[in-house]
């Protein structure tokens, strides 16, 4: 999550005020080189060869319920213990870690904004989905609207998508897919992962936290429109408004 622009200057999070960010921000997202590069883009074929229509839904449906487990947001902070995001091509360390390091950089910046931090110690919980035995293309990762052609902002593009069975499909393979110009991301089957379930659960159990926060958590990880800027024919007003929270 790069929670770093808020649209009322006073919620500017300044990452280059964390030491340990900083010293890592030029090499930030490096999808070209480095160590843990192979697995990176193992993770991303697989996710780019099975998030389809059809899978997305299913999953929607499989999860929609919340009827898995109850437990506490410590209980499941404290369960990331266990997984290595195997997307993430900066580092190789449990993602408990980086829910404490997002939640206290973002509380150093805004210590007025209490929600704020929250959404920093929230937005990675949803990959608990792993730990269920849910394959990592399925949980972690950037996130992509399935249903249309994909843009060339989404990491490795090029190289990924070509088993992919709805881009053989005419119904998905166009420019505008299944949607309409400007229907709203709302609207749009974004691929399955941790944002959607985690939102989707917030919403089932009825958080108090302001809108924008819910949005922070839903796309998240839509780098290909929030860093990318792509997909912007999709959006509508109220998602240009919402950018940039995201950025
Ligand atoms: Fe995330």
């Amino acid at each position: 999550m790069k929670v770093n622009v808020g649209p009322d200057p006073s919620l500017v999070y300044r990452p280059d005020l964390d030491p340990e960010m900083a010293k890592s921000k030029d090499s930030f997202r490096n999808y070209t080189s480095g160590p843990l590069l192979d697995r990176v883009f193992t993770t991303y074929k697989l996710m780019h060869t099975h998030q389809t229509v059809d899978f997305v839904n299913r999953k929607r449906i499989q999860y929609g319920s919340f009827s898995y487990k109850k437990m506490t947001i410590m209980e499941a902070v404290d369960m990331l213990d266990d997984l290595v995001d195997e997307s993430d091509p900066d580092v190789d360390f449990p993602n408990s870690f980086h829910a404490f390091q997002t939640a206290e950089g973002i509380r150093k910046a805004h210590p007025d904004k209490d929600w704020f931090h929250l959404v920093g110690l929230l937005h990675d919980l949803g990959k608990i989905l792993a730990l269920w035995g849910e394959p990592q293309w399925a949980v972690v990762g950037d996130t992509f609207p399935v249903g249309c052609r994909p843009q060339a902002s989404v990491v490795f593009c090029d190289s990924t998508f070509q088993d992919n069975p709805d881009l053989q499909d005419p119904r998905y393979n166009t420019e505008f897919g299944t949607y309409q110009p400007h229907c709203g991301l709302e609207n749009v089957l974004m691929s399955w992962g941790h944002d959607e379930y985690l939102y989707q659960m917030m919403k089932f159990n009825k958080f108090s936290l302001p809108s924008e926060a819910f949005y922070m958590i839903r796309f998240h990880s839509f780098y290909p429109w929030h860093t990318g800027g792509d997909y912007r024919q999709l959006c509508s007003q109220q998602d240009l408004d919402m950018l940039p929270w995201q950025v």
